[in-house]
């Protein structure tokens, strides 16, 4: 969220002194084939995605992999290797498919240089067997680049001072609970590497500091992307090579457009399920759904008892912020084909889902529409909250605001007098304070619909889906671990 040009202004007379710049980017491997920044992704109830990149080109990606540490007795490969101008990577993905629901898999990436990494592949859509999803929002790197050093105050509300040399904590407590949970859901704000700007080494060398920031975080990210799938869609942050408004065209090719978000994620995220109801009509829905989805933008998938749409609030809907004469003056999208392409998707996505198979219904994306301060998002509510109430959807889940808060289920700012208790309307919730080189947003003005709001240290949510009929959701303590703000919706 917020905009730089205040930065820009109160930065500039340090440049007078003299700051060392340069961007810090990680080692290049010896071994070029060395796979870095592994992420995998659902792709189907019986496939997932692996991707990683390398220094150079693969000819022909391939993964080995098994249900067995010692037999990795199955191959899958790809001709899928790409890259973008300002890029020193190439991202390579392959797709596994034929998996055994529910089971450990273990997987090397075909290398002279790769490890042993381990998955378990996705639960069938409606098995109900009870878990649990982490969901990161506004993330960010930590290091040098990140989060973690104590400097542009006018940048931050309000952010706790944490020593440099210590990790994310977020990106730490993920990697502590990696056993609590199957897999995360990331819409938006990823690694903030438009943020460059922030830091003064990067002042002669934005070119090489966004990609350095870009390579950085997803090394960081990546012992916990390599193991769990990693379930992303686009914030403004991955718009363009710097948020100040109306000068994207300044930026190098290559860092505009959402041109990294897509290289990266475009090949690996799905469509949408085909759909496993007996009724002819969700089926017809679920086709069409797969027909109008977008990924990386908008695409949806099943897990057991949960159906999970990821949606773009940053470009293709009237007035969508990021889009060209929007806003946020980012000049993305739009990647429709015409413009309702992606209200379309969601509408038939819905109109799709069989509660007996799939009793949950969350819808998560960007910027939200119900939350204290000041930074809602008038247009998305315009656009997207008709379909949730419509059908159902049982948890909308926004980040984009560097907080935590939970909503009492609500439609057209009004809270469903069922409460918690079988509402109509959904229930929202922001998980934006997983902590970012921006810090954290102060919770600001309340609204009544609120039910809960935390600005005091960073921190991420926890969705427990214990039964058909009970949903638990969790604010983190990214630092101490510790669970508050809990509440169970029946
Ligand atoms: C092999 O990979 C590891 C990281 O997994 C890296 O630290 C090391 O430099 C690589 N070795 C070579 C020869 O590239
Ligand atoms: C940072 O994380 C690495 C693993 O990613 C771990 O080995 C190291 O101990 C952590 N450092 C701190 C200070 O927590
Ligand atoms: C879900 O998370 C809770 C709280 O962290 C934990 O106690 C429980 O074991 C987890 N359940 C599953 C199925 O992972
Ligand atoms: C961004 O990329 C999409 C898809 O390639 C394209 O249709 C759109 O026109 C581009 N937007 C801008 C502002 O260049
Ligand atoms: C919400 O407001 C819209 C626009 O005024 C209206 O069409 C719709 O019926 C309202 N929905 C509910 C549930 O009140
Ligand atoms: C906002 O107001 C509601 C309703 O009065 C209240 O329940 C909630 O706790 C308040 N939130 C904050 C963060 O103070």
């Amino acid at each position: 969220m917020m905009d730089n040009l205040l930065i820009l202004v109160k930065g500039l007379p340090l440049l007078a002194l003299g700051v060392a710049a340069g961007a810090t980017y990680p080692p290049i491997p010896l071994d070029l084939t060395t796979p870095v920044q592994h992420r995998i992704a659902i792709n189907s109830p019986t496939s997932v995605r692996i991707a990683w990149n390398t220094y150079q080109q693969l000819g022909q990606p391939c993964v080995q992999y098994g249900t067995s540490q010692s037999s990795l007795s199955q191959q899958s490969c790809s001709t899928s290797s790409i890259t973008y101008p300002t890029s020193r990577t190439w991202a390579n993905v392959v797709t596994i498919n034929g998996l055994t629901p529910a089971t450990t898999y273990y997987y090397k990436i075909v290398s002279t240089n790769s490890t042993l990494e381990t998955f378990t592949s996705p639960r069938s859509p409606g098995d109900k067997t009870p878990f649990n999803i982490s969901i990161v929002i506004d993330l960010g790197i930590y290091g040098k680049d990140g989060y973690t050093i104590d400097q542009d105050e006018t940048k931050r509300d309000l952010i706790p001072h944490i020593d440099p040399s210590l990790n994310h904590t977020t990106i730490g407590r993920l990697r502590d609970n990696i056993d609590k949970y199957d897999f995360i859901v990331h819409p938006g704000d990823i690694g903030y590497a438009d943020d460059w700007i922030l830091k003064a080494h990067n002042w002669f060398d934005g070119k090489d500091g966004y990609q350095a920031i870009t390579e950085t975080f997803f090394n960081q990210l990546a012992p916990i992307s390599a193991r769990k799938p990693y379930m992303t869609s686009p914030g403004n942050h991955e718009a363009s090579c710097q948020e100040v408004p109306l000068t994207s065209a300044l930026c190098p090719s290559g860092q505009k457009n959402f041109t990294d978000f897509i290289n990266r994620f475009g090949r690996v995220l799905p469509t949408a399920f085909m759909s496993t109801s007996p009724d002819q009509q969700a089926k017809v829905n679920a086709n069409k759904a797969r027909l109008l989805a977008n990924p990386p933008f908008w695409y949806s998938f099943e897990y057991g008892m949960a159906h999970i749409v990821m949606i773009d609030t940053e470009t293709d809907f009237e007035d969508a912020p990021d889009q060209p004469g929007g806003s946020a003056g980012l000049n993305g999208g739009p990647f429709g084909s015409y413009l309702r392409q992606q209200l379309d998707f969601l509408e038939a996505d819905l109109a799709s889902v069989d509660r007996s198979v799939t009793p949950w219904v969350i819808v998560a994306g960007h910027r939200p529409w119900y939350t204290t301060g000041t930074s809602d998002c008038q247009p998305c509510k315009k656009a997207f909250e008709p379909l949730f109430y419509k059908y159902g959807v049982d948890l909308g889940v926004f980040g984009h605001v560097h907080n935590s808060q939970r909503f009492a289920p609500v439609v057209n700012d009004t809270a469903d007098p069922n409460g918690m208790q079988n509402p109509k309307a959904p229930m929202y919730i922001v998980a934006g304070g997983a902590g970012n080189v921006e810090g954290l947003s102060k919770v600001g003005k309340n609204m009544t619909t609120n039910r809960f709001a935390y600005d005091e240290a960073f921190s991420y949510a926890t969705v427990n889906f214990l039964s058909e009929q009970r949903l638990q959701v969790d604010f983190i303590n990214s630092e101490t671990g510790a669970i508050f703000g809990s509440v169970r919706v029946v």
